[in-house]
Order: structure tokens, then sequence, then C-alpha cells
């Protein structure tokens, strides 16, 4: 870390000895102060529920600038990634820090290929689950089982274990969220077929059956990629400091990335795609564009919870650039199928020109994030809604994977252990049971 030639100092209004707390510089983005020692010095926490203002780590992988709207993994824009590159080609530069060269991709992909399918015994643990279970806990369930069918890479310390769980994981996913979506429709597993692309196969375990072949179509094949790459990493969300937090136990890959998956769940993150779509669906059966207005209104109103789902981004002030890109997917894909007046994707425009000239969402800086748009892709693409947030999940895993192993790699790395401001009773003696009121 590079230590800044400004210092803060810390003072107390009761005259107790003021503090200097080290400033160290990014390479970009805000400055952070160094409090660690904090305690130590005037046995004092800091108060910040939801990390407004803390940085839980330094991290090489993934910068956001919320105000320009810009992302950027290792550097690199994600609108010329999403144009350039391929998902695995993604994979490769967050695990690694570069982009492939040809001979590299080549490798990557025959590796990452050689591990798409899971242990047979995996579909009898499936069974276990009812029918109609949420794909989401289907998926906690089953990534968080490998690590008790792949006890040669569980243990986080050691290097090698990292690599191949990292390799098994980015490969068993696409196969693992098939399985879930196979067994909820009572039809039979596709197994990977490892000549097709990594976005291709997905496709095909999702919708070919055993009577019947899927021909991927390229530019639904490109739409998944792109969404797979849209996703894959976003810094240190909710998930992301899960999966991190989760780690510094020193748990091994799987657990840790199957507690990233539960935490995705939630509508406030991964979930948001899907209820964004929930949220289309009902504002159409109110009445569609006609109702927008009444709608807005009871966002505005705070009514009931009412969010308008897939706007507004802790960090992102501006409009997500994940979201351009996939509203321009949106397009692609409509167009490629004949569905150009899809009237989700009409709603959804709509609802986005209204929200974005309203006052309430300009002063908050309320813009559509990446959830916006890509339900109504993965609709039309086939993928039925409750397995949207799954198939987040299977694109951020790379992202949580080169997380945990930066962060295993720290040496000032930490078992994670927050702190609290405690309000609760204060020592007192139990009664008997006769003599509680
Ligand atoms: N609709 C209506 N009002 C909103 C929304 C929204 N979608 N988002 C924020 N606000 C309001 C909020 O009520 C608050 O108003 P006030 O100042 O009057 O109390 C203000 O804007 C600031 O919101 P906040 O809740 O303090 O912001 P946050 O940073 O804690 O929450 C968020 C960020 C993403 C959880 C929130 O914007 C939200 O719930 N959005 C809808 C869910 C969604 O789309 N989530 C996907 C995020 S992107 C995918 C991902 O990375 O997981």
């Amino acid at each position: 870390m590079t230590p800044s030639d400004v210092k803060a100092t810390l003072s107390f209004s009761d005259g107790s000895p003021s503090m200097a707390l080290p400033i160290y510089k990014g390479t970009v983005g805000p400055e952070v102060i160094d409090i660690r020692k904090l305690y130590a010095q005037t046995g004092k926490f800091t108060y910040d529920p939801g990390f407004l203002s803390t940085a839980a780590c330094n991290s090489t992988i993934t910068y956001i600038d919320g105000d320009k709207g810009e992302l950027l993994y290792r550097g690199y824009p994600i609108e010329q990634l999403a144009t350039n590159c391929d998902f695995l080609e993604t994979c490769y530069l967050l695990l690694n820090g570069e982009l492939p060269n040809p001979s590299q991709k080549i490798a990557f992909t025959k590796l990452v290929t050689n591990h798409t399918m899971v242990n047979e015994q995996m579909q009898f643990f499936l069974r276990g689950f009812r029918r109609d279970a949420h794909p989401m806990a289907i998926m906690t369930g089953l990534v968080g089982a490998l690590s008790a069918f792949y006890h040669d890479s569980t243990d986080i310390n050691n290097p090698q274990h990292r690599e191949i769980s990292a390799i098994r994981l980015i490969a068993k996913m696409p196969t693992l969220v098939s399985m879930a979506y196979k067994y909820t429709v009572g039809q039979p597993y596709i197994y990977p077929k490892n000549d097709l692309s990594y976005a291709g196969n997905f496709m095909r375990m999702m919708f070919a059956t055993p009577c019947e072949e899927y021909v991927p179509n390229d530019v639904l094949v490109r739409a998944m990629d792109r969404i797979f790459i849209l996703h894959a990493d976003h810094e240190q969300n909710a998930s992301t400091s899960t999966v991190r937090l989760c780690g510094s136990s020193g748990t091994n890959p799987f657990a840790a990335i199957a507690a990233g998956v539960a935490c995705l769940w939630g509508p406030a993150h991964g979930g948001a795609n899907e209820a964004a779509l929930n949220m289309l669906g009902d504002v159409q059966k109110m009445g569609g564009v006609e109702k927008i207005g009444e709608f807005i209104k009871k966002v505005k109103d705070k009514e009931a919870g009412v969010k308008l789902m897939g706007f507004g981004h802790r960090v992102y002030k501006n409009y997500d650039p994940r979201a351009k890109l996939m509203r321009e997917t949106c397009h692609e894909v409509l167009g490629a199928l004949g569905l150009e007046n899809d009237p989700l994707f009409k709603l959804a425009m709509a609802l986005e020109k209204i929200a974005l000239e309203d006052e309430y969402f300009v002063a908050r800086k309320l813009y559509p994030n990446v959830d916006f748009y890509s339900g109504i892709v993965q609709r039309a693409i086939g993928i039925p809604v409750s397995l949207f947030t799954a198939v987040f999940a299977l694109a951020r895993t790379v992202g949580w994977i080169a997380q945990l192993n930066e962060m295993i790699g720290d040496p000032e790395y930490k078992i994670g252990r927050p702190r609290q401001l405690f309000n609760g009773a204060t020592a007192r003696d139990v009664k008997p049971l006769a003599a509680r009121v």
C-alpha cells in the first residue's frame, strides 16, 4: 500500500490525546484512512453499519467509479471486454490479472471443459429436494455439497487446491444450474458436450432433451456469454464480502462460494433480476404503459416497501454501464427472435424514461442497474424467471473465487471479525423460574 504524505488526525472534545492516522493511496479511487490501531490506542471502535465508508480489504481486481458509471476488470473497461472478449477470457483475466494470449486461451478452455461433468452421485443428492424447490435453494445445497465430492481440493491454504477448486467451480456451475432446472421441470439431465462454447454448452444442457437436440442460435449464445461477462465480478458487493468473510475462517472454497450463493439470492442483490421482471409483469397486469404513473406514485410514496426494482445502486450514482450493454443486447436478442414489439421490453423502456425524468429518482441519483434489462434478455432466451439468480451465481462464481484467492494470498489477511456498539442489557442475575413475572 502506498502511504500518502498527508495524515489524518483524530481529536476528542474531552481532551483525550489525539491520534494521527496514516492515509493510503490506491492507483485510482478514494484514499483510505488506516484505523487498524484505533482500538489499541483509544479503546474506541468505529461505527459503520452497511460499510458505507469502510474499505474492508485492498484489492487489484475490479474498480467501479460510481459517479462516472465506470466498471473496470483488472483495468479493462467492461464495454471493451463485453465487445472483444468471451467469458472464459474474462475468467482468465479475473483469476490471473492479464488477458490470455491465444495459446493460454486454448489451454485454459481445455482445462475448464475437462471439468464440466459432476460426480454422478450428485443427481441422487439433488433428488432429495422437492420438485418445486427454488433453484437458489438447490444451488446453495449443491455448491456446498461439492466439498463432500472433491476432498482433494478443500484446503484453502494450499495453492494447488485453490487452483483446482477454482477450475472445478467455474466448469461445474453451468452443469449444476441446468441440473437444478431439469429437476424442477422433471426432464432428464443433459450431460455437458465439450466441443461447444461455455455459454453454448450451458444452453444445450438447459434446453436439449434426449429426444431433441438443441441447435444454439449464435445471437442468443453471444447474449448469454455477455450476461456472464457483465456479472462476473463487481468488487466488494454483499455476496463477495460474504465469500471473503466466510473464507477468512479457513473454510474450504466450495463452502465459501456456497455462502456467496446464499447471499446473492436476496432481492436487494442478485435476486433483483427476478424481482424486476416480476415487477414489470405486475405493472403490465395493472394496465401496462398507461399505469406507469400510478406505479411510480406508489414507489415514491414508499407504499408498503414498493421499490422500482432494477433501479438504484449503492455505488453507481450514474447509469450502470452494464445496464447500457444489457439494453443493447436486449435489442439484438428481441430482434433475432422477431420479438421487437415485446410488451415487457416496451414497458421497461417507458418506465426507464419516466423514472429518469422524475425528480424523486433524479434527486436520489437512481438509475437503471444491470438487473433492469437482464431479466428481459434471459426470458427471451427461454430461461425461466425463477432461474435468473442462479444464472447470476454461475457468472459471479469466478469473481468470488478471484476475490477469495486474492484474500488468502494477502499477507495482511486475518479472520473477519467486526465489532459492535452494544445497547442491550448489562450484566444481571437469572431469577428462578417461579420468581419470574
Ligand atoms: N426504488 C425506489 N426508491 C429507491 C430505490 C428504488 N429501487 N433504491 C433506492 N431508493 C431510495 C431509498 O428509498 C432512499 O430514499 P430516502 O433517501 O428517501 O430514504 C434513497 O433512494 C437511497 O437508497 P438506499 O436504500 O439508502 O440506498 P442503498 O445504497 O442502501 O441501496 C440498493 C442500494 C441497490 C439496495 C437499492 O437501490 C435497491 O433496493 N434497489 C432495488 C433492488 C435492485 O435493483 N438491486 C440490484 C442492485 S444491482 C445488482 C447487484 O449488484 O446485485
